[in-house]
């Protein structure tokens, strides 16, 4: 016999409510800043099919046991991990499983917090109209000059974490709920405006074709494994995010519906920035494999161009912080549960803690790009380290753990039980995703990608 858990944190106020956090935390810079710099980089619509592969094929099936271990375990990742494997007479060491997630969860925070500053300092660029009497030589040295710049780097890094560890110390219904609500459907409008826009320019039908039309030759291991990084990063797999937001989730609501809401939602926005962004690209003769700084130095050039650009830039970047804060939250959401748990620490301060932690992380991503930019491991700076390891390693090691826990290690009753879709056809196909195609798939696309297959 199970008896229920219940979480000490609280619970979300409805199905709904846990709807709009994951896609909070889902939607963020993956979206909008990483998505159509690595389609960029990878060369197109390419990318694009192979990303869209790993999110049905990958990130749907493992959302859903994400889902399904945290609310079964109604902890911290690390908790949770530790519960359930008892619970199937296995070793507690799956609770490092949570561990991995956790230092993940930092890992990624860090660098995200400096991509989130840049997003800040471009609210006060575009809201001073800078953007708008400048050509578009002197909007790439805005941008490169902010990067040479690590006192102002810094300070945005800075604002931005606190920002997150303020919301994260108030709580699960207070705080991370209350700031999802309304800005998530104001930034989708705003996508859809600047979609709108892109139309309008004549580099429209070259930036579909570029998106949608696959260039096999472009398609490399490396690239295969950079689409299935962004699909964990961009759904928030495989750290344990999704696990915590999970165990606040009610016990009616499906798990199923639930996960395929957020990957579209995730996954629409993806392509809508690509569709505001490229256009613009070919356009104004931009390079589309220009990285990071792609977003931040193709949109200003519209938003200089455009009517109301001066409003609009500022109400863009607006959002996109709105959607990078609501996603921050849930990388330091699985530290602070557990450290409420086990050390007994209040909410407040283990928030204050979890940021201070991934502060000074950050400060080497803040240095990569001025003082430290030479030193380099493999030709990748402090910056890019951080966001390879995390993304193309660590999340889908974390995902493939996940998935082998769940299928093949979890009682099938409890597992039934929990997902409650019975034993019918949409079950089995699950099952069989998850036992064969995400783990197989994922150690595939890992040897591809370090030269074995
Ligand atoms: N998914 C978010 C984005 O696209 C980032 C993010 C939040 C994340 N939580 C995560 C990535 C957990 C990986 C794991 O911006």
């Amino acid at each position: 016999m199970t008896t229920k858990r219940q979480s000490i944190h609280g619970q979300w106020s409805s199905r709904w409510a846990f709807i709009m956090a994951a896609t909070g935390s889902a939607v963020g810079l993956g979206n909008i800043w990483r998505f159509p710099y690595l389609t960029g980089e990878y060369g197109g619509g390419a990318f694009v099919l192979m990303y869209i592969g790993c999110v049905l094929l990958v990130g749907i099936p493992i959302m859903m046991s994400e889902v399904l271990l945290g609310r079964r375990g109604r902890q911290s990742p690390i908790n949770t991990m530790a519960s359930l494997a008892e619970e199937e007479g296995l070793t507690s060491g799956w609770r490092y499983l949570g561990w991995m997630g956790v230092v993940a969860g930092f890992l990624i925070l860090s660098f995200y917090s400096v991509v989130a500053g840049w997003t800040l300092e471009y609210i006060f660029q575009a809201g001073s109209g800078n953007f708008l009497t400048a050509t578009d030589e002197e909007i790439g040295e805005i941008f490169d000059s902010l990067l040479r710049n690590p006192g102002q780097l810094m300070a945005m890094h800075t604002l931005f974490m606190a920002l997150t560890v303020i919301v994260v110390a108030m709580g699960v219904q207070s705080g991370l709920e209350r700031a999802v609500k309304f800005l998530m459907p104001a930034l989708f409008i705003l996508l859809l405006l600047m979609v709108g826009y892109a139309m309008s320019t004549d580099g429209f039908e070259e930036g579909v074709y570029y998106l949608f039309y696959p260039d096999w030759s472009k398609l490399s291991g490396e690239g295969f494994l950079a689409a299935l990084g962004q699909a964990f990063f961009s759904l928030s797999l495989g750290m344990g995010a999704i696990m915590v937001y999970g165990s606040y989730l009610p016990d009616d609501a499906s798990i199923a519906n639930t996960s395929v809401t957020i990957a579209l939602a995730d996954t629409l926005v993806a392509i809508m920035a690509g569709l505001a962004i490229f256009p613009l690209v070919f356009a104004y003769g931009l390079e589309t494999g220009s990285g990071p700084g792609l977003i931040f130095v193709t949109l200003p050039i519209a938003f200089g161009q455009m009517p109301y650009g001066q409003i609009f830039g500022t109400g863009f970047f607006i959002l996109l912080l709105f959607a990078a804060w609501t996603s921050s939250i849930s990388l330091l959401e699985p530290a602070v549960a557990w450290l409420v748990e086990n050390r007994g620490i209040s909410r407040a301060r283990s928030a204050a803690i979890a940021g201070l932690i991934a502060w000074v992380l950050g400060i080497g991503s803040v240095l990569s790009f001025n003082l430290w930019q030479d030193y380099r491991l493999f030709d990748k700076t402090y910056f890019d380290i951080m966001e390879y390891v995390t993304s193309n390693i660590m999340l889908p090691l974390g995902g493939l753990l996940i998935a082998v826990f769940t299928a093949w290690l979890m009682s099938r009753k409890a597992v039934i039980e929990e997902l409650g879709l019975g034993e019918g056809l949409i079950f089995r196909t699950w099952l069989f995703v998850v036992r064969y195609v995400a783990p197989i798939g994922v150690v595939i696309i890992f040897l591809h990608a370090i030269g074995f297959l």
